[in-house]
């Protein structure tokens, strides 16, 4: 099946937030998600009309900045977070001149994503993020975008 990666509506909310909560441990609230429908690009990817993975971003002055992505569970494993993540810096690419996100170090699927697809660390932020056990560093990566396109 091939997925249709499209912009998100407020009727995908209930079911992105729904996978929000499952596939990680510190979740956006769905009002997060209603805000960022405003103030942010979002984009939902659909198998037959359903969501089942999500992007979030933003560009200020030439600057991307990937706030959230996430494929449903039950849906991992499939290339839908590669082509998510392509299709969003296809689409960064033609309005930014680079690309920053934070990552906590313990996630590595999501490490190995992004460094499979050519961003670098540039920095480590330690006790950046609260977990379950205290704190946890997050690593700061880009991508350059230059001669990208
Ligand atoms: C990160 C995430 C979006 C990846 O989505 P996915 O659809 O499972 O990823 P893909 O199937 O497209 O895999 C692409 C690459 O990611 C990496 N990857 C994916 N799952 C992995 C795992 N369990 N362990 C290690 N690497 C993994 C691999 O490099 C993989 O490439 P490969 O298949 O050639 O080995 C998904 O794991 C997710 O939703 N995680 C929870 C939310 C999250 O952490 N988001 C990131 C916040 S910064």
């Amino acid at each position: 099946m091939t997925p249709v990666i499209r912009k998100m509506l407020t009727v995908d909310l209930p079911l992105i937030s729904a996978i929000e909560q499952q596939v990680t441990p510190h979740p956006w609230r769905e009002s997060q998600f209603r805000e960022s429908l405003d103030k942010h690009q979002c984009l939902t990817m659909t198998l037959q009309d359903q969501p089942v993975g999500y992007a979030v971003y933003t560009i200020v002055l030439g600057e991307a900045e990937i706030l959230n992505i996430a494929v449903g569970r039950g849906f991992q494993g499939r290339g839908y977070g590669r082509q998510l993540l392509n299709h969003m810096i296809g689409l960064m690419a033609a309005q930014a001149e680079r690309l920053f996100l934070e990552v906590r170090a313990t996630n590595a699927p999501a490490l190995a994503l992004y460094q499979d697809v050519g961003l670098v660390e540039i920095c480590l932020r330690r006790n950046y993020y609260q977990n379950d056990s205290g704190q946890e560093d997050a690593i700061v990566m880009a991508m350059d975008f230059a001669g990208f396109l």
